[in-house]
């Protein structure tokens, strides 16, 4: 059967939350772009992913008109606990930067993306098959099976890898034309879903000589919580008890004790950073995980994802408004400032709270007098909420 062509501006594949956003960025404008995502729309939504957006990433949801649910049903955090010998020390981040971030689950930023282009009848496939690129630095096009199997070829003008951390599209960008930096850490996390009262307002991250914590929440009455493990741990191998038994060995003590239940749902998570340099190539851009990875321990992945797009935006944006190149030709560029800050944060914060198998008694040491000298100082807790909570220029 011959395909049927669709044609359309930009071509965005990927429909996670880089993906949706930059589409309803675009439509705003009156750009027309179609999404092709691989996997269902409940699958992605049943996902568990991280909670912590930046003011930036609040702001742009709110204000280009996404959803205001984040400020009605998330909870706005002004600080941190970092917990290290027994102690909790409160990083204030609103009294130190002014700012603050908001626990609000990425599921709930991709329902809210996924409503939102429903609703402006944006066209965005889910459930799609062999998705295929074609000649990204002349003509693209980008062929594709619907969920109904009927094969279709979209003609673009610019595509967007925006298709996550298991990327195809960033394998279009020829190896000479490319570098990959990429390190495996000798550790993963162990999260869990937990049904128990919250054990404090606020995250804790922890530091211990029995390996890093941290404990997060959800709702009123269920909470994520995580734990450092050998990435070898199978998640099936540990019962409640053994769960508790570790995350107790990590941060009860001196007054403090978790509050346990039965746990909900428990995984292993890789642990890995990545950057792929450069973010463009011909017609194609690359945003989000297809472009980097960060270790969680800063919880800046979906942030950056947000950043990518709307500098991507602008540069589309004035592309089509006034035919100049010139925002997106420094797309790679500006892009890629934030995220090499964002691998130093989380990098650091990583090393800072993680305690590694051959390490010793001076590592062991040192790791406490960098904690001591980041929390006894108000430039050392300023530069982790002023990293935390968001440099400023995320655009809008
Ligand atoms: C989470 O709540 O899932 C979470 C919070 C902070 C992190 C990572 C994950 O750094």
């Amino acid at each position: 059967m011959a395909r049927t062509t669709i044609t359309t501006q930009v071509a965005i594949m990927g429909g996670g939350p880089a993906g949706l956003m930059l589409s309803h960025l675009l439509a705003k404008q009156g750009i027309d772009s179609v999404v092709l995502e691989i996997r269902s729309r409940q699958e992605i939504q049943e996902t568990v992913r991280a909670g912590i957006l930046e003011h930036g990433t609040v702001n742009l949801l709110v204000d280009s008109g996404v959803s205001d649910r984040v400020l009605r049903e998330g909870d706005r955090h002004d600080g941190i606990e970092l917990r290290f010998n027994g102690e909790s020390h409160r990083i204030d981040f609103k009294e130190l930067v002014g700012e603050s971030v908001w626990l609000y689950p990425q599921t709930d930023v991709f329902m809210d993306l996924a409503a939102r282009r429903e609703a402006d009848d944006g066209d965005v496939r889910y459930s799609v098959t062999d998705t295929s690129v074609s000649d990204p630095e002349g003509t693209p096009s980008v062929h594709f099976t619907d969920a109904d199997g009927v094969d279709f070829e979209v003609r673009a003008d610019l595509v967007v890898g925006a298709d996550g951390s298991r990327s195809q599209c960033r394998a279009l960008i020829p190896e000479a034309a490319r570098t990959r930096h990429f390190h495996e850490y000798p550790f993963a996390w162990f999260g869990i879903l937990a049904e128990t009262p919250r054990s404090s307002d606020e995250l804790i991250y922890a530091n211990s000589e029995h390996g890093f914590a941290l404990i997060s929440q959800r709702t009123e009455t269920v909470q994520r919580m995580y734990f450092q493990c050998d990435p070898k741990e199978n998640a099936a191998d540990w019962e409640d008890e053994r769960i508790w038994a570790e995350l107790r060995k990590r941060v009860n003590g001196n007054g403090f004790e978790l509050k346990e239940g039965a746990v909900i749902d428990k995984m292993v998570l890789p642990f890995r950073r990545f950057v792929q340099t450069p973010m463009r190539h011909g017609k194609l851009f690359l945003a989000g995980d297809a472009a980097h990875t960060v270790p969680p321990t800063g919880a800046k992945g979906l942030n950056l994802a947000i950043h990518d797009v709307s500098v991507l935006f602008e540069g589309l944006d004035s592309y089509y408004r006034t035919g100049s190149t010139d925002l997106l030709d420094s797309y790679s560029d500006r892009a890629l400032e934030r995220v090499w800050k964002a691998q130093q944060f989380s990098y650091w914060m990583t090393t800072m709270l993680h305690t590694s198998a051959d390490s010793d008694s001076f590592s062991r040491a040192r790791q406490l007098g960098e904690l001591n000298s980041v929390v006894s100082s108000r430039h050392g807790m300023a530069y982790l909420a002023e990293a935390y909570t968001g440099w400023p220029g995320h655009a809008s």
